[in-house]
């Protein structure tokens, strides 16, 4: 459990995104805690899910979404969301995102593309100055080609860690993390300089195997930040390209951030098995960008 302050925020960011939220729209439901107060609230503000048309981006938030009264469509039937509600697992002063802690980023970022807004509800917790600074870089891998991509992310230093289930199997043995669409998650380290984000992660999914990462790069629209005095900072691209307004509100919310008392609980990713033993010798490189 998290701690119920930073709950909180998460909840009251929510509630400020279910505000921007138009009758009849046709909204693309994220994953996560965050997302998962988002459907509630949307449920609370348009009672039985009056107009709305929802596609879920996981399982558990279809689940949540039925049982909340909101109307489920089929994929097939939408050609575009007016918008996406959505958390994240990081956010940086360019509100480039890492999401992916709940191994749902592929549907995440599909919907998202189709979405002509993508609303991202944040605790405060979740602001950092560089990418990595408290989450791994979530790559989902097709499962036959995990040896090969987890040896290509080595080669390029990131460090891949493959997630694995809370659940064992029947003879005791951990399991891999499997996605909704039954692929497996690599955790990786995110190289302390990231050029160009974008063609970073272009590159990673060059490589065969690669489903999806969990970088969001341009992707974003708004930022809704829940902040400790309970206030719900919103932060755009535009601001955090050329305002020093909000580069200093940026860097206020960070502060406020260190001066927080650390959430008392750990970290909710399931938990990870060993890493991967590293195949091959060569040197690695050191480069943030990963090698073609
Ligand atoms: C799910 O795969 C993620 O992308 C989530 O959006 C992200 O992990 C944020 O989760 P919380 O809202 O639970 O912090």
């Amino acid at each position: 459990m998290q701690s119920e302050g930073l709950e909180n925020e998460k909840i009251r960011a929510a509630r400020v995104a279910t505000q921007l939220v138009p009758e009849d729209a046709t909204v693309a439901l994220g994953s996560g805690s965050t997302a998962h107060h988002a459907i509630k609230a949307l449920a609370a503000r348009f009672p039985g899910g009056g107009g709305l048309r929802c596609v879920a981006s996981s399982r558990r938030s279809e689940e949540i979404a039925k049982r909340f009264s909101l109307q489920i469509v089929p994929l097939e039937e939408v050609e575009r969301f007016d918008l996406m509600l959505d958390g994240a697992d990081e956010v940086a002063p360019n509100l480039t995102l890492i999401k992916g802690g709940g191994g749902a980023h592929f549907r995440e970022k599909l919907l998202a593309r189709m979405s002509d807004k993508l609303i991202v509800m944040v605790d405060h917790t979740k602001l950092v100055r560089k990418l990595g600074m408290r989450s791994p870089l979530p790559v989902e891998v097709v499962p036959f080609s995990v040896p090969y991509v987890a040896r290509e992310l080595s080669r390029r230093a990131l460090m891949p860690t493959l997630r694995m289930s809370a659940s064992t199997s029947l003879e005791g043995e951990p399991l891999p993390f499997v996605t909704d669409n039954g692929n497996h998650v690599l955790d990786c380290r995110v190289p302390s300089e990231i050029l160009d984000e974008k063609s970073w992660d272009l590159q990673l999914r060059a490589t065969p195997g690669v489903v999806e990462t969990g970088l969001f790069v341009n992707m974003a629209h708004l930022v809704l930040v829940g902040m400790p005095d309970g206030r719900v900072e919103e932060l755009r691209p535009k601001d955090a390209a050329h305002r020093p307004s909000s580069v200093s509100f940026l860097e206020e919310a960070l502060t406020e951030r260190a001066k927080a008392p650390a959430a008392p609980s750990p970290p909710k990713r399931k938990e990870k098995g060993p890493r991967l033993p590293r195949l091959g010798r060569r040197k690695r490189a050191a480069a943030a960008v990963p090698a073609q």
